[in-house]
């Protein structure tokens, strides 16, 4: 239950590692002969899964509450696991794993929560395929996925229909267990943290606008264990920012959060929408940007929100749609078809979370056209509860949504925080 923040707020806050980057750093870290330490690790289900992933293959790691060290070992040297691994509710695990694992000499079963088995894989298993796995999937290309060993891939040239970073960087990870060289070209630009880590990791990789090639065995090869440190994830920061953009006398900085450019469409969003917020304090930290956001109480302006900038805040749609509801005029989010196979259907769970908040919305085959309520708070009625559909994001939008409500606000299924965010109820008590 949420309640009405009515109080002026001055806050700087510390939120947890970068989701995207956590995971892809227990990958190199466990496949990188020697000894890897990861600072600020989300702590999260999602990343401990795939952590524990490999530790079912004989890889040690440990924690020492953010930080981890794993000793990573060769691909050719991971041990055959016993049972079928199983990843959650994390699909950029399920993805980018049946990457790596289609280059073992053993066979591995990925399986995962409901969720996770009813999100497509054909996305993966398909180029997959072209590049000589084996792969078998339940009916409609569904996990779990079984895949065969296979030692012996082949480089192949793909071009995605689709702008995701979990297809390319699934297709990366297969490649280096391929002679020759592999090129991948998306539609967009989507993030790019796999080409990041390779690079910051000793690998050389060819990069031209959206079109990456690597010689995977020879980049493999190059690979050197590093000291990585995992900046503020900016998706789970967007939604103290978006708290600070719709209160009243509000100020918020967020600290130490990534600003990698392919993940900055939540701030190219609020340039667009006329949030009044500062960058502070900017530098590098292993090839990845790093800064601290700080948001004020904004006028916030409607807005069309589509193209190229739909991958960089994929993501941050259900909270971006609760500052369009407090905008003046309509916000038009479009080209985002893939929301609906995210970890519920996005455009149909964001739009229910409107609709109990009492917002004007409609739903578009790609998105979704929200009318503001020009800073007017949400009028719910007593006893309201929202059902986040068991995904994250939506529950912390909707708890965002209940500091600026008249009444107080329920939300169900708030475990599923755990999966990114799990101190985010303290951070928006100690708010309160
Ligand atoms: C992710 C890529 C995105 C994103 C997901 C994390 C990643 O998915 O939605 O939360 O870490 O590669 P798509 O690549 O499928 O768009």
């Amino acid at each position: 239950t949420v309640k009405k923040l009515d109080k002026q707020v001055s806050a700087e806050i510390n939120i947890p590692g970068d989701k995207s980057i956590s995971h892809r750093s227990v990958i190199f870290g466990s496949i990188i002969p020697g000894k890897t330490k990861i600072k600020n690790f989300l702590t999260g289900e999602d990343c401990k899964h795939t952590l524990e992933a490999f530790q079912a293959m004989g890889v040690k790691a440990k924690f020492e509450d953010d930080v981890v060290i794993i000793e990573g070992k060769k691909l050719s040297e991971m041990q055959k696991p016993d049972k079928a691994i199983y990843l959650g509710n994390y699909g950029t695990s399920i993805r980018l794993l049946s990457g790596l694992f289609s280059g073992l000499k053993f066979p591995t079963t990925l399986t995962g929560d409901a969720s996770l088995e009813k999100r497509p894989m054909n996305r993966v298993i398909e180029p997959l395929r072209l590049m000589g796995a084996e792969i078998k999937s339940q009916e409609g290309g569904l996990a779990p996925l079984e895949i065969q060993a296979n030692t012996e891939l082949k480089a192949i040239n793909f071009e995605s229909k689709i702008a995701s970073a979990q297809v390319k960087s699934c297709l990366m990870l297969a490649s280096l267990s391929a002679e020759g060289e592999t090129t991948i070209t998306e539609p967009h630009l989507s993030r790019d943290h796999t080409e990041r880590m390779l690079e910051y990791l000793g690998a050389e990789i060819k990069r031209d606008g959206t079109k990456i090639s690597i010689n995977g065995k020879t980049a493999y090869a190059q690979l050197e264990a590093k000291e990585i440190f995992v900046p503020g994830d900016i998706s789970s920061a967007a939604f103290f920012m978006v708290a600070a953009a719709i209160l009243n006398n509000a100020e918020i900085t967020v600290k130490n959060v990534g600003l990698n450019p392919s993940r900055i469409g939540v701030l190219e969003a609020f340039d667009l929408m006329n949030v009044d917020y500062e960058i502070l304090n900017k530098r590098d930290i292993n090839n990845e940007p790093i800064a601290d956001i700080k948001v004020k109480s904004s006028n916030i302006k409607g807005a069309e929100l589509g193209g190229a900038l739909i991958p960089k805040l994929i993501d941050e749609i259900p909270v971006l749609a609760i500052l369009a509801a407090q905008a003046e005029g309509q916000t038009v989010i479009k080209d985002a078809e893939e929301l609906r196979v995210k970890e519920s259907n996005r455009i149909a769970s964001t739009l229910n979370m409107l609709e109990k908040l009492g917002v004007t919305a409609k739903e578009t085959p790609d998105g979704m056209i929200i009318e503001g309520r020009n800073r007017k708070v949400f009028n719910i009625k007593p006893g309201t509860s929202i059902d986040s559909h068991g995904d994250h994001r939506l529950a912390m939008s909707s708890a965002i949504a209940g500091l600026y409500c008249d009444s107080e606000l329920n939300i169900e299924k708030t475990e599923f925080v755990q999966t990114s965010f799990p101190n985010f109820f303290d951070l928006l008590d100690n708010l309160a």
